[in-house]
């Protein structure tokens, strides 16, 4: 039988999004700068926890033999680079006893900065079970509901979500973050959220992976016509810019490079999160290859931040943009 997760790596590398959303910002730089290139701090904070760098690897995979080594292979980048590694749903390993995908990480990295992930369909006492097997900082919570109705073995029923994610805050000891997958999500979700103790929100949005792509290519019949379903990362932070002080928003979704990273935040979100272009990356290149392009990413986010005049993450909030085309139009209406 043909592994679910190695599907979604060899879909989710096939996949090129033809629109990014962080294409129609424009940032607005400054000739005469106050900060030297070393003065500048990318330091960060969210869900309680303090992190040397604005960016991390978001959640990919677990549960198979390639998902492991793919988790082994980014969780030693991420630890001698200081990163935040998040593994993918740790349903994998509950499924499977014999599964050492993720706990793997753990092991050969104790002192990594990790996260974990489990699915809203699941019951509280999984994100339990993940919380005791790998000491997470915190624990994602993913919303992926276009996935599941397009993926063929998916979950059909869906009124137990709201309850689910309200005991998750109850019984979970550690900051939880609710999580898209890619479809992004706006003002509505967010105050949903709120209502049930949500305080930190990845927004995920269009413009990287398709999780419709992916599962439409699982499918005998394809419903293609989805494949851009959701909204996107720029447009989500937009529609979000009120709640940036109220709630944590981490951004994630067809980041590419640092210049996307950076717009992220000057758009307020606290961190960014990357997956396919960190599991490119995982593909193509050995570790030390990884490690000197993630090294190399932090020196230019400096550099893009020094000609913004911008010392630190807060004061990027200040730098000025322009925006343009589909995402101009989003920005204007009221909905
Ligand atoms: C994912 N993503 C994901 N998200 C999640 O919450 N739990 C998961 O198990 C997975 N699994 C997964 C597998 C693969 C192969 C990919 C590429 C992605 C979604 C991911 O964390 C992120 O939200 C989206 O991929 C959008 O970001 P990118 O890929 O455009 O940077």
């Amino acid at each position: 039988m043909k592994n679910r997760k190695d599907d979604h790596i060899k879909y989710a590398l096939e996949h090129e999004s033809e629109y990014n959303s962080f294409d129609d910002v424009e940032l607005i730089h400054s000739s005469i700068p106050k900060y030297n290139l070393d003065e500048i701090d990318l330091s960060t904070h969210f869900a309680s926890h303090d992190f040397e760098f604005p960016f991390f690897i978001n959640a990919i995979t677990g549960g198979s033999e390639n998902a492991k080594k793919i988790n082994q292979k980014l969780a030693k980048v991420a630890n001698e680079c200081n990163l935040l590694f998040v593994t993918g749903s740790y349903s994998a390993a509950l499924k499977n006893s014999d599964d050492d995908s993720f706990n793997i990480v753990k092991k050969e990295n104790p002192d990594l900065q990790l996260a974990t992930n489990i699915g809203i369909d699941k019951n509280y006492t999984a994100g339990i079970a993940a919380i005791k097997a790998l000491n997470p900082l915190f624990l994602q919570v993913h919303v992926n509901l276009m996935q599941e109705l397009i993926m063929p073995e998916g979950s059909r029923n869906f009124n137990e979500w709201e309850n689910n994610l309200r005991e998750f805050v109850q019984n979970i000891e550690i900051p939880i973050i609710l999580k898209e997958v890619g479809f992004g999500m706006i003002e509505d979700t967010i105050k949903q959220g709120i209502g049930l103790g949500i305080k930190t929100f990845d927004i995920s949005g269009r413009g990287g992976t398709s999780f419709a792509f992916i599962e439409n290519m699982r499918r005998e019949n394809s419903l293609d016509y989805l494949n851009n379903w959701g909204q996107t990362t720029v447009s989500c932070l937009l529609n979000l810019k009120d709640y940036t002080d109220k709630v944590e928003i981490i951004a994630s979704g067809g980041v590419r490079n640092p210049l996307d990273m950076i717009k992220c935040l000057v758009l307020g979100a606290k961190a960014v999160g990357l997956s396919r272009t960190i599991l490119e990356l995982a593909v193509k290149y050995d570790v030390e290859n990884i490690i000197k392009i993630v090294e190399n990413w932090k020196t230019e986010c400096k550099m893009i931040m020094c000609a913004l005049n911008a010392k630190n993450i807060k004061e990027l909030q200040n730098t000025k943009y322009v925006l343009y085309g589909k995402t101009l139009e989003f920005s204007m209406q009221k909905f």
